[in-house]
Order: structure tokens, then C-alpha cells, then sequence
């Protein structure tokens, strides 16, 4: 069984899906713990009305960066976790806090990576005038939003989208490519060669 701890900094809604899909569909994980940096990230609800354990690291009574990657570390490492994932986590973790997991952390990101890493990426490519749109699962290495594809959704853009109806496309998609990805890491189906993600079954890692 593996374990798998999820970190969120508010709605928490890929956190849902992810346990969610777990149970219905009986993964060999379970998700042990939600860590959130905000103590009013809504998700936290959601994780401790499911019996899951949750706990907060405030970024903001932490005295500084390298205390905060520690203690959201020490946080974690309580929990002993196979998988570590990043669910809407809106920190930028340093290098060291970032290596001791790396190869079995996951991010999603709203974009098609390597294309607008970082913030406002649904504004960005609304002014870029991109006629796709979508999200990235990846492994987490220590440049931001960066590292091997497990997954992309792609959504067309539409002439009157806006930031908020091309947010709401795409995290549908989020709610299904993010799940999937996990359910591959868990059940032992993904292998990185060259830093390209490998579905040893050969499924489809595009869903558009
Ligand atoms: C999601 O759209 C996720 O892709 C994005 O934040 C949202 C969180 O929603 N993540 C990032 O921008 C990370 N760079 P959620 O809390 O409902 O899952």
C-alpha cells in the first residue's frame, strides 16, 4: 500500500478527485495526510471530514524560507510517504527541500509545460492569444514548474473565453488527468528515460 501525502494552499479540488478516485477505484495507496501552508485553505475540511490526517505550516510565522522548506519537510516525513504531490500548492520549494523527493513528487500545473510556467497562466495565454489551453502533471525537480510529463490535457480556446471559463475547462480536465497520473505512479506503470515519462502499458498520457 502505498502512502501519499498531498499538499494544498487552498480549494483543494485536485486533492478531492485524487482521493476520491483512490477509493472508488481502490488503488494499492491511501492518501495519509492534506499539509496545507494557509490555515484557511478550504481543503483541509474536505481531507479531516474523510478521517484523513491534516496538519499547517504557515509560511507566514515561518522565519524564513529555508525554516519553512524544513518544517513542511519534518511535516511530511512524519508521514513516511511513498508519494508526495502538489495539489494547488502555490509555494516555490528550494532545491534542497526538493531532492530528497525527487522521482516520486508530482505537480499539476494549468498550462501545456513547458509553456507559461508560474502564475496567471489562463490570463497569459488568453494575451498570447493561444488557441490551446491545458495542464501538466510532471515530476517535480527543482526548477519551477519543470521536469517529466506524465500527462497533459489540451482544451481549445474559445473566442470568448475568458480567465475564468478557460480556468474552469481546464480543471475539469485537472480532476481527470491528475488522478490518472497518480493511479500509474502507484501502480508501478510510469518509467522516466531521458527525462521523457514512459506508460509502460503504452496508454495514452494526452487526453484532449
Ligand atoms: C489548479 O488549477 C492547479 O493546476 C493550480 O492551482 C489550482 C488549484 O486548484 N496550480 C498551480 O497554479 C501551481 N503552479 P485546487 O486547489 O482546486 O486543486
Amino acid at each position: 500500500m502505498k502512502r501519499i501525502v498531498i499538499l494544498i494552499s487552498g480549494r483543494g479540488s485536485n486533492m478531492e478527485a485524487i482521493v476520491q478516485r483512490c477509493a472508488d477505484e481502490g488503488w494499492p495507496a491511501a492518501v495519509v495526510a492534506v499539509i496545507a501552508n494557509r490555515p484557511e485553505a478550504a481543503g483541509l475540511r474536505f481531507a479531516s471530514e474523510r478521517g484523513i490526517a491534516t496538519a499547517v505550516v504557515d509560511h507566514q510565522t515561518a522565519a524564513s524560507r529555508e525554516a519553512f522548506d524544513a518544517a513542511l519537510a519534518a511535516a511530511i516525513d512524519a508521514h513516511a510517504p511513498d508519494l508526495l504531490l502538489l495539489a494547488g500548492f502555490m509555494r516555490v520549494l528550494g532545491e534542497a527541500f526538493v531532492r530528497p523527493y525527487e522521482g516520486r513528487m508530482l505537480n499539476i500545473h494549468p498550462s501545456l509545460l513547458p509553456a507559461f510556467p508560474g502564475l496567471h497562466t489562463h490570463r497569459r495565454a488568453l494575451e498570447a492569444g493561444c488557441k490551446l489551453a491545458g495542464a501538466t502533471v510532471h515530476f517535480v525537480t527543482p526548477q519551477l514548474d519543470h521536469g517529466p510529463i506524465v500527462m497533459q490535457s489540451a482544451v481549445a480556446v474559445r473566442a470568448d473565453d475568458d480567465e475564468q471559463t478557460l480556468a474552469a475547462r481546464v480543471l475539469a480536465t485537472e480532476h481527470v488527468i491528475y488522478p490518472l497520473a497518480v493511479r500509474w505512479f502507484v501502480e508501478g506503470r510510469l518509467r522516466v528515460e531521458g527525462g521523457v515519462v514512459r506508460q509502460l502499458q503504452g496508454a495514452s498520457q494526452l487526453l484532449v
